[in-house]
Formats: C-alpha cells, structure tokens, sequence
C-alpha cells in the first residue's frame, strides 16, 4: 500500500467557481472576495475579515497594523519561520519563549519571563491546529497592555473554551497555503479581527495603502487575494467542519492504535477546554530519522514540522548569534517530532496500515 502524506482537494464545485469568476467578476478584489470575508468573519465569530494573499502577509502587515516597530514580539522558536520573519519585516524583533513538551505549543510560564518593558505584543502559535493554552496570556497581554495576535495559520476551525481560535486574541492570522485544513487553489491568507481601526489599517495596507480609488495615505503593500481564489476558498469554507471532523476521527483511530506503544509520544486528543483539528498528526520517538526511513520504504510518507527550530535557522544564528541549547524544549522536539499522513479523504484502513508498521518497526515483526 502507498500512503501520502497529504492530499489537497480541488474537486469540480471548486473549479466551477474559479471558472465562473474568472468569467465573470473583477479579477482583483471582485465579489468574491467580499463574500469570502464575510463568511470566513461569520465562522471564526469576529467582525471582520481581511482576505490577504498569504499566511505571511497577514502575519507581517497585522504586525505593522499593531505598531510594534522598534519593539519587542514574543513567539515560539517551534513554528514555520515566517511566524518570526513576520516580525522582523514589521522592524521588531523576535523574542523567543520556549515550547512545552505536552502540546507542543508556546509554554505560558517561558512567556511571563521573556515579556520585558520593550515587549509590545505576543504571537502564539497553534502549532499543528492545536490551540494554545491561552487564558494565561489574554490575562498578561491585558494586565500588561500587550497586543495579542494568534498565528492560527494551522487551525482553521480549532476551538479553545468555547471560541474560535483566531477569535480570542486581537487578531488571527490564516493560511490558505495548499496544504492546510482549508485552501484556495494556491497561496491566500485571512485576518480576523473584531477591532474595527485594526481591520481599517489591513484592509488598506494589503491594498497599495489606498486611502479611495486614487489616495494613499499609508506606504501599503499589493497584498490582495484573487479573485478567483477567494471563489474557491468560499467553496472549501463550507466542507471545513467536515473536513476537520474526520481529520480528528483520523487522530482519535492513530491514537487508539498505538495505544501502549511506549516508544513513541502521542499528541493529546480533544478535551475540555481544547478541540483541535489536527492540521498535523505528530508523534514524537527518539529514533525518528530511522522510523521515517522504515515507513518509506513501506510506502508512508512522512514529513518533519520541524527539524531545525526558527533560532536554529542560519539566519537566525547570523542575526541574534543564537546557540544550540538557547530553547532546548524546541530543539528537543525538532530532533524527536514525525508527521504521520492526514488528510480527510484517508481511509481507516491507511491508518491501520501506518500504525500496523510503526509497530512493526519497534517490535521488529514485519
Ligand atoms: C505556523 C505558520 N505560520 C505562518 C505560515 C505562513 O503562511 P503562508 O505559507 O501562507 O505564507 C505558515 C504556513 O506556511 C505556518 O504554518
């Protein structure tokens, strides 16, 4: 058996709709987008939505929207690199507060010791469609003054007590990149906020800074989402609490199977306070290079998310003069951490199959 490791779904509804609006509307910021925003704003629970052309570009210009140039963001060095990039384009520089090894996330005590007097906003992560725990930081973000904006780049769709991820902090950034829990046929990214000043200054600053049709009154950037994109991403909208059902069911069948198998850790599963939807399904082994390599040659394919944590990254290293041992929860993880396949169309008999060959391989049986 071949097992992807993912498989993006563009069926004909979706092409239909790329096809009917690139007949029949503005190519840029054409109906489309307008309704793609009111939808995506209706679903997270905030009042607005900005449709961007990538996760990064809402992460940078919500930065910039939030005024933290000249200060200080604190994040997680276990995320994608442009969740710190974003940061640094906005002219802030990223502080790092250490990951937790039991959901993988930003760890709220490492927060409360990096935030300092230059601090002007924190970026969790949601690393793999996991919420964060994020009580402890809305109540520092408040009682300090801080900007609070969520990377929610992973997880579309995530609950943390009873909100949307995306919906709790100041504002939530989204990534419609192909592979995520939802896309639009290529790159797209989403901001939602329920600040209206906040959405006013995106809204413009994606949109060379226009002011009206022929004034600017902010150095902006082109940073729109096509048309044609937006058309897609209404369509992929309405399958997404599916789509994150059975991408949960996928967990809960992953973590049944390999129930007892004490060489590997599990990620946790939904529980009171956190519904997660499982962008990725990473387990965590000491033997990791060799289990990736066993499952490939069985047909699996794997991925890492990911091996070198963002302080580690040579740019990083050149920049800020980072060291091995500088976030060692982050580096711990990026040494031990697989991505099993997930995808919503994967079947339980290519779950079993991946977990019947996890065993196999620590048992030694196949
Ligand atoms: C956590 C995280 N932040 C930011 C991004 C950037 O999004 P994009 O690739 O759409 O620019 C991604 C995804 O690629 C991501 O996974």
């Amino acid at each position: 058996m071949k097992v992807p490791f993912a498989k993006p779904i563009m069926d004909e509804e979706m092409i239909q709709a790329a096809a009917n609006a690139l007949r029949n509307e503005r190519l840029v910021m054409g109906e489309s987008v307008h309704k793609f925003e009111e939808e995506f704003a209706r679903y997270i629970g905030t009042k607005h939505a900005i449709a961007v052309s990538s996760g990064t570009a809402a992460l940078h210009i919500t930065m910039i929207a939030s005024k933290v140039c000249g200060k200080e963001v604190v994040t997680t060095p276990m995320s994608f690199i442009a969740t710190a990039n974003a940061v640094i384009q906005a002219g802030a520089t990223p502080k790092f507060a250490d990951a937790r090894e039991s959901d993988y996330d930003i760890d709220p005590n490492q927060v409360k010791l990096v935030v300092s007097e230059k601090t002007a906003a924190v970026l969790p992560v949601h690393l793999y469609g996991q919420p964060c725990e994020m009580a402890p930081l809305v109540e520092l973000c408040n009682k300090k003054g801080l900007k609070l904006i969520e990377d929610a780049a992973q997880a579309h769709g995530s609950v943390y007590r009873g909100k949307k991820i995306g919906a709790i902090g100041d504002a939530g950034c989204f990534s419609f990149y192909t592979t995520k829990n939802m896309t639009v046929g290529g790159d797209g990214g989403m901001v939602t906020t329920d600040n209206d000043e906040l959405a006013k200054e995106v809204a413009k600053m994606r949109d060379c800074g226009r002011a009206s049709r022929y004034i600017h009154d902010m150095v902006g950037f082109t940073a729109r989402l096509n048309t044609c994109n937006a058309a897609i991403g209404r369509v992929q909208l309405r399958h997404l609490e599916s789509w994150n059902e059975r991408r949960r069911a996928i967990a809960g069948l992953y973590s049944q199977e390999l129930k007892g198998l004490n060489e590997i850790g599990k990620p946790p599963l939904a529980n009171k306070d956190s519904t997660p939807v499982f962008h990725l399904y990473v387990i965590r082994t000491k033997r990791r290079d060799e289990l990736a390599s066993y499952l490939s040659q069985k047909g699996v394919e794997t991925a890492i998310h990911y091996p070198v944590p963002i302080h580690l990254q040579p740019v990083y290293i050149q920049m800020y003069g980072y060291k091995e041992g500088s976030f060692p929860v982050a580096e711990r993880l990026g040494s031990t951490v697989l991505s099993l396949p997930m995808f919503p169309e994967m079947k339980d008999e290519e779950v079993r199959y991946v977990t019947e060959q996890i065993k196999g391989f620590f048992g030694g049986l196949k």
